[in-house]
């Protein structure tokens, strides 16, 4: 079985292959025809142990535009509060007959540990601090749309970098695609490694800024830090929020994204989310299109086949 749990699971054509089935599908889907019978007979469950709003609903609603079964296991509320374990609550899950797992979990590494367990593909849906693939895959199709090619395109990073999924899977799956990354941030929320990964690093917004094509904030992860991490709210809006008078410095053409959920007014003013070059809402939209492609790619017998084998 192919899964995806990194953005290292994806080459270049693999990456290009999911972007451009998307944009077929969004033309597909979004015209007459709204569900096509693709993975009809085939169960997908998502499988979360962190809370989530976006990611969530739009498997599902990938998923059902793709004609599967969906079983939506959230992990409030069900058996894994009296203790049961990940490994028996997956093959719990199997044995009612999923196909695929999207997981979301708060553990670094568990999608692989379920791969090992079930027989169905696997999707990393967010797991820790290491990686959230289908987020970037959102972030670079929609980058595209504006933009066109991400060969030679600069994309900059900027905030908890250290607790950001999001920003690792972006970094690596921008770099497949020829773009130049810089992460901004303050230094303790840098992750150590943060020298190996195929990016540059800056701690100077304002300048960066100006040579940017797109910007990505990044959410402020409160509930992952401790007070020694972070200066106060106001400190970093200062120097690392994406202020109206930042905004205004930006290349006209360049656009302003944010995976979700926000920080108003911490890592992003109000005004500049809601700004007509902001894609924040339009991530979510093109979030469905992607998914369903990853489904479609890992699950309906296309070739070649995207993702990795485990
Ligand atoms: N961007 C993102 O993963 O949002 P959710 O946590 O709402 O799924």
């Amino acid at each position: 079985k192919r899964h995806l749990i990194s953005a290292k699971d994806l080459t270049r054509d693999d990456a290009l292959l999911v972007l451009d089935t998307a944009e077929e599908l969004a033309r597909v889907s979004g015209r007459s025809v709204k569900k096509l019978p693709t993975l009809r007979g085939l169960t997908v469950v998502n499988l979360f142990f962190e809370d989530s709003t976006r990611t969530r609903i739009s498997f599902e609603a990938a998923a059902k535009r793709l004609s599967a079964d969906v079983i939506n296991f959230s992990a409030k509320g069900s058996s894994v509060s009296k203790g049961e374990s990940l490994k028996d609550t997956a093959l719990t899950l199997e044995a009612m007959g999923a196909d695929a797992v999207v997981i979301r979990h708060g553990a670094s590494g568990a999608p692989y540990r379920l791969a090992d367990w079930i027989n169905g593909n696997v999707i990393n849906a967010g797991d820790g601090t290491h990686e959230h693939p289908t987020q970037a895959l959102l972030d670079a199709y929609t980058m595209r749309r504006h933009l066109g090619s991400l060969d030679g395109r600069k994309i900059t990073i900027v905030g908890d970098v250290l607790h950001s999924r999001v920003a690792r899977s972006n970094v690596l799956l921008l770099s497949t695609l020829g773009a130049e990354v810089t992460l901004v941030a303050p230094p303790t929320l840098l992750p150590v490694s943060v020298g190996t990964w195929p990016c540059k690093v800056s701690y100077d917004l304002d300048s960066v800024l100006a040579k940017s094509d797109a910007v990505m904030m990044l959410r402020v992860q409160r509930e992952r830090m401790n007070a020694a991490y972070f200066p106060t709210v106001r400190e970093y809006s200062r120097r690392y929020g994406l202020s109206a008078e930042r905004y205004s410095h930006l290349p006209e053409h360049a656009i302003v994204m944010h995976p979700g959920p926000m920080n108003r007014g911490v890592e992003i003013a109000a005004e500049v989310a809601d700004s007509a070059r902001s894609t924040i809402v339009e991530q979510v939209g093109n979030g469905v299109s992607v998914r369903m492609a990853v489904l479609y790619l890992l699950l309906g017998g296309a070739q070649p086949a995207i993702g990795a084998d485990k």
